[in-house]
């Protein structure tokens, strides 16, 4: 039965997608079954992230109003055959509610290992829809301090969800930021009292090609996840 983890964030552009679907190949490269599901339905990208933007014949809309089968709607991806996109390209500003996901992902659930969610920027409806068709979640933030404010108040509406498990994820972190001034992930992890589960740092490979294959980062989140009930499993107080 698939695992299911929504990659959030609160703030905009700080990595959510790059996160989702680096570690997704990360997952599917150990030979789990994942699916990438799109929730961002204003700028879904995780298509085009990973490459198979022009594949796509149905999606998640397509299946939640009954002209595909759930699994029709899933794209394979051409060179890791156990990942799988669900995009939400036609979806567009429609409103689609979270039970009709929940009951799609459901529905696939037992043939996958990880369902991870890629979420929305902002806590209006689109980050809540996301949120209540997941059991876990990563919480992604820079250092930044305005990415830092909004993951903030992220992690304080998640704990209104009752998640099985919660980790944070630093990304962009700078090599030099010893001398920026800027907190250290454990710093971050501390005022965020989220247990750290991956830090990614700002690489010109990430923003040129998305998804970074041999990225040790991206292994080493991967390994968290897998293990992330078990080492970091801790709900939000
Ligand atoms: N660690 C990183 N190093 C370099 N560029 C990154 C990194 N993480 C994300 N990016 C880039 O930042 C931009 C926003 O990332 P994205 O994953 O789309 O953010 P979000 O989904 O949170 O809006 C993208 O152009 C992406 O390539
Ligand atoms: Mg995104």
């Amino acid at each position: 039965m698939a695992r299911k983890i929504v990659i959030t964030s609160g703030k905009g552009g700080v990595g959510k997608t790059t996160v989702c679907c680096n570690l997704a190949v990360q997952l599917a490269r150990q030979g789990y079954r994942v699916i990438v599901c799109d929730l961002d339905f204003g700028l879904n990208n995780a298509d085009v992230v990973l490459g198979v933007e022009n594949r796509a014949l149905y999606d998640i809309l397509d299946a939640v109003e009954g002209r595909c089968r759930p699994k029709q709607a899933l794209v394979s991806h051409p060179r890791y055959p156990t990942l799988h996109v669900l995009s939400s390209n036609r979806v567009l500003e429609r409103y689609v509610s979270p039970q009709a996901i929940r009951l799609i992902l459901d529905s696939l659930a037992p043939q996958f290992d990880y369902i991870l969610i890629d979420s929305p920027a902002g806590i209006e409806d689109g980050f809540h829809r996301a949120a209540s068709c997941a059991e876990e979640a990563l919480l992604v933030t820079t250092p930044h301090i305005s990415a830092l404010r909004d993951a903030d108040r992220v992690a304080g509406i998640l704990k209104s969800y009752k998640f099985s498990a919660v980790g944070l994820v630093v990304n962009q972190i700078r090599r030099e930021r010893r001398r920026s001034g800027m907190l250290t992930p454990d710093e971050i992890s501390t005022a965020l009292r989220v247990p750290l589960v991956g830090i990614v740092t700002e690489e010109d490979k990430i923003f040129r090609e998305n998804v970074v294959t041999r990225s040790r980062a991206f292994r080493a989140l991967a390994e968290s996840c897998v293990n992330l009930s078990h080492a970091a499993k801790r709900r939000l107080k």
